[in-house]
């Protein structure tokens, strides 16, 4: 039985972690900061608290960092020997294993619905192997966390570790658990995609939490229909819990937001005001439609930019008058999917430039080098943001934009992105499928009167920054109170209108 062991040091786990090695021609070290939104939302919190963050070396230079730093301890700053970070030296075949082949080629496919059925998944043996390299790499995750001195409470994120809280669970009775996941759920017919005895795995090993938290409450809804339908737990869906095998979780949302005072000062950079008077001079004067994404199957950029060319030719008006700028920056590059779904993007901003490029005008203009001080800078100017991932946990492009926009960008918003739930009544929701709905959602966002675009936009952005990581991450310890403890969920921040 969990005791109430609350306050003092908190343990983080991730995958990915707050350091990035890179190795100099001799050999020495430098650290920089980890990338993607999950780092950052979590880095704010860590500093300012007595954490331990325990993550992966997922490269060979993370790697060395980890041999030389006595059992790989790191200050935050990358300090050898420090307290803050534990790197974890796991065998390169079995990081490889667990993190590009069962959990970015099978469980980010499943939670995002992403499979051609007729031709894919398959799983044989070689799928067997890689289960079990994940479940080793799961038990060095839940055993350094297991030996982690003197905390009570250990925060694990996201489905690459949803079989940590129950190993953690076993190793060291009486600690609190929270799991976050930051992608969808899968409804219980997709969920099955997954051979039974993995799927119930999964959810048996995230149910070693006392509490689960998720993004929307699509998500959450939808983890509590699998822990019914597949593993037949009692699941209480008022009060969000689910009692499976004597232990008692309780589910959650919590919508993770932007920091706004930290985005805006990050803005007013002048790397970033150098950025938008090039982008403002490249693209003299046309409208900008806006997109930043990482290049994740999910983010839908093929039928994005199959909408801003239907655009041009239904509403031929816009030809000359508007640019499409879409940032579509490297990720998962290990992954072949990925690296074709590059290429395919490529290949279709290549042709929209051809058919529609004039000696004046340059239609799309598509970028793939990641440029984060540019990526704010086109924030700034955009005139339309297109956000449409076929799923996403939250996307947080899409609050991000509104804080920074200059004249106001009016927002076309994929229904299915968990952001939906408190975007959706001022952006423009679009079935991300569905390629002329997007089209004709851009026309009207470019048509959209001034006065309302703005108005629209902040109240956007007075709603995304309304949970910043901090409080976001309040929210998850507070739901490890013991019952009886006062309202575990934190009031959102007051935001200014
Ligand atoms: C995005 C997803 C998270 C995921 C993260 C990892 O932020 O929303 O669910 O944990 O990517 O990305 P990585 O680059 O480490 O694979």
């Amino acid at each position: 039985m969990s005791a109430p062991a609350t306050g003092g040091r908190v343990l983080i786990a991730s995958n990915r972690g707050p350091l990035s090695f890179t190795a100099g021609a001799g050999g020495q070290l430098s650290a920089r900061r980890g990338g993607g939104g999950l780092v950052s939302g979590l880095l704010s919190v860590a500093a300012e608290r007595d954490v331990l963050w325990v993550c992966a070396a997922l490269s060979d230079a993370d790697r060395v960092a980890a041999r030389r730093a006595p059992d790989g301890r790191l200050g935050l700053d990358g300090t050898p020997g420090g307290a803050g970070v534990r790197l974890l030296d796991i065998p390169p075949a079995t990081f490889d294993a667990a993190y590009n082949k069962v959990a970015n080629s099978v469980l980010w496919f499943v939670q995002h619905l992403l499979y051609s059925t007729p031709h894919e998944p398959q799983f044989g043996a070689a799928f067997q192997r890689d289960w079990d390299e994940f479940r080793r790499y799961n038990a060095a995750f839940a055993a350094a966390l297991a030996t982690a001195p003197g905390a009570g409470r250990a925060v694990v994120q996201d489905y690459h570790l949803s079989l940590v809280p129950r190993m953690l669970a076993e190793l060291r009775p009486g600690i609190r658990i929270a799991h976050f996941t930051h992608t969808p759920w899968a409804p219980p017919d997709y969920f099955r995609i997954l051979p039974d005895a993995v799927g119930r795995e999964v959810l048996e090993g995230m149910l070693g939490a006392d509490h689960a938290g998720f993004l929307s409450l699509r998500w959450a809804d939808a983890f509590l229909d699998c822990c019914q339908e597949i593993l037949g737990a009692a699941v209480d869906r008022t009060a969000r819990q689910v009692r499976y095998r004597g232990h008692l979780t309780t589910v959650g949302v919590h919508p993770l937001g932007v920091d706004a005072a930290e985005l805006t000062g990050r803005a007013a950079q002048p790397d970033v005001q150098e950025r938008a008077a090039a982008l403002a001079g490249a693209t003299r004067g046309a409208r900008l439609i806006v997109r930043v994404d990482r290049t994740e199957l999910s983010k839908n950029i093929i039928r994005g930019l199959a909408a801003f060319r239907e655009l041009l030719v239904t509403r031929p008006q816009w030809r000359g008058k508007v640019t499409h700028v879409a940032f579509a920056y490297p990720s998962r590059t290990d992954v072949p999917e990925y690296r074709a779904y590059t290429e395919d993007i490529q290949r279709l901003a290549a042709v929209i430039n051809e058919e529609f490029g004039t000696p004046d005008w340059q239609p799309l203009m598509l970028e793939v080098f990641d440029d984060f001080a540019r990526s704010l800078a086109a924030y700034v100017l955009a005139d339309v943001l297109l956000v449409n991932p076929i799923r996403d946990g939250m996307n947080l492009v899409a609050k991000e934009a509104p804080i920074l926009s200059r004249h106001g960008c009016a927002v076309v918003l994929s229904a299915e992105a968990g952001a939906a739930d408190e975007l959706g009544s001022e952006a423009l929701l679009v079935n991300p499928y569905d390629i002329s709905a997007t089209a004709e959602a851009l026309h009207a966002a470019l048509v959209m009167p001034d006065a309302e675009r703005v108005r629209r936009c902040q109240e956007l952005a007075r709603v995304s920054a309304a949970m910043p990581p901090r409080r976001w991450f309040d929210g998850q310890l507070a739901a490890l109170e013991p019952p009886g403890e006062p309202d575990p969920v934190p009031a959102a921040d007051p935001v200014p209108a």
